[in-house]
């Protein structure tokens, strides 16, 4: 096996110092509003691992479905020896694209990009035990900060699966867009999966399961504040909820204050109020349609080669190359 290295760009001081930023900011905007990758520690990464094995939340079962289905033909036309996953998680559906690239003969090296340091050290483990020879070189980074930091090198495969572009509001996903296209030299291919529109029930389904998962998941981004910035939110005080905004197309996230209450955020020496019934914005998961996809690529210099889509098209997954 050869041996995992693993880059971190988000040592202590930077995180404290960036949710710092986020918090003070985003609890006095008018509507509250906090970042969703603040979701993402331990506990979080957890918590969105059980939510993706929930009966409701369909993307990860049809983005999987699609992969199984398409993969031999991706890595074809992809010529990949490197497989770049943006936001990799659990690494858990990659395992699908590293078996069709190591059947094409060319597969090297995997390079997972995460802002969750244990589940990206724990999936580059797991990677580089099952794939004999494998070079995995993780990165820990910010998505907004960090895609400098990939490794050159190789015919690279880039991905970000799961729907993970739905959670940037459109300004900065096309400035995120942009950067990874900056981060792509001429001949890279781009694998980029898209949550589509569909029936509103089935969308809230999936954001609102009767298990209490992803309210969980949600209220987490509250006890990573008490946990990093000294603050006493009761989590018991917020009422999860996910909402459909129709003229933007995404679901939303948001935390309901259950009562008029005070929290003292130590870390920044600040009280905030909350009114009964005031909400805090958390996350958009926007969802996408088909035709729209490949003018949005176009726009940061990306060519779409194909899209593909599950059988009852819930999702879609498309392939793009950078041109040089
Ligand atoms: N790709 C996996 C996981 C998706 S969840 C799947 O398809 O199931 C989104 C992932 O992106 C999480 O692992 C989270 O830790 C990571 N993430 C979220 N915001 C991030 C950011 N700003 N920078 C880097 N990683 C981020
Ligand atoms: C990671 N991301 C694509 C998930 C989504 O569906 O927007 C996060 C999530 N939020 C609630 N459930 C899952």
């Amino acid at each position: 096996m050869v041996e995992p290295v693993v880059e971190i760009h988000l040592g202590r001081a930077w995180i404290d110092q960036a949710l710092r930023a986020d918090v003070a900011q985003g609890l006095v905007s008018q509507p509250k509003e906090l970042p969703p990758k603040w979701f993402y520690d331990d506990r979080g990464s957890e918590l969105f691992d059980q939510i993706t094995r929930l009966p409701d939340y369909y993307p990860t079962r049809r983005e999987r479905e699609i992969l199984e289905r398409e993969m031999e033909v991706i890595a074809e036309r992809s010529g990949a020896d490197t497989v770049v996953e943006l936001g990799s998680g659990t690494s858990e559906k990659t395992r699908i694209v590293l078996d069709a690239l190591r059947a094409t003969g060319r597969l090297r090296r995997y390079v997972p990009f995460d802002n969750s340091e244990a589940t990206l050290r724990n999936a580059a483990a797991e990677l580089a035990a099952a794939y004999e020879g494998l070079a995995v070189h993780g990165v820990v980074g910010d998505f907004e900060h960090h895609l400098g930091h990939i490794p050159d090198g190789g015919c690279r495969l880039v991905m970000l699966l799961g729907g993970t572009i739905g959670n940037f509001p459109p300004a900065s996903r096309k400035d995120f867009l942009a950067a990874v296209a900056n981060a792509m030299a001429p001949g890279d291919t781009f694998l980029l999966g898209f949550d589509l529109v569909k029936d509103l029930d089935r969308l809230i389904a999936a954001y609102d399961d009767p298990e209490g998962v992803t309210a969980a998941f949600n209220r987490n981004v509250l006890s990573v504040i008490n946990n990093r910035l000294g603050a006493d939110f009761d989590l018991g005080q917020f009422e999860h909820e996910a909402r459909f905004n129709a003229e933007e197309e995404w679901v939303e996230m948001w935390l309901r204050s259950r009562c008029a209450q005070r929290v003292t955020i130590n870390g920044l020496g600040m009280t905030v109020d909350f009114a009964q019934g005031e909400r805090v914005r958390t996350e958009v998961s926007a969802k996408f349609r088909s035709e729209n996809i490949g003018p949005e690529l176009a726009g940061v210099g990306l060519t779409m080669e194909r899209l593909w889509t599950d059988a009852q098209d819930d999702y879609a997954l498309t392939l793009s190359r950078m041109v040089g």
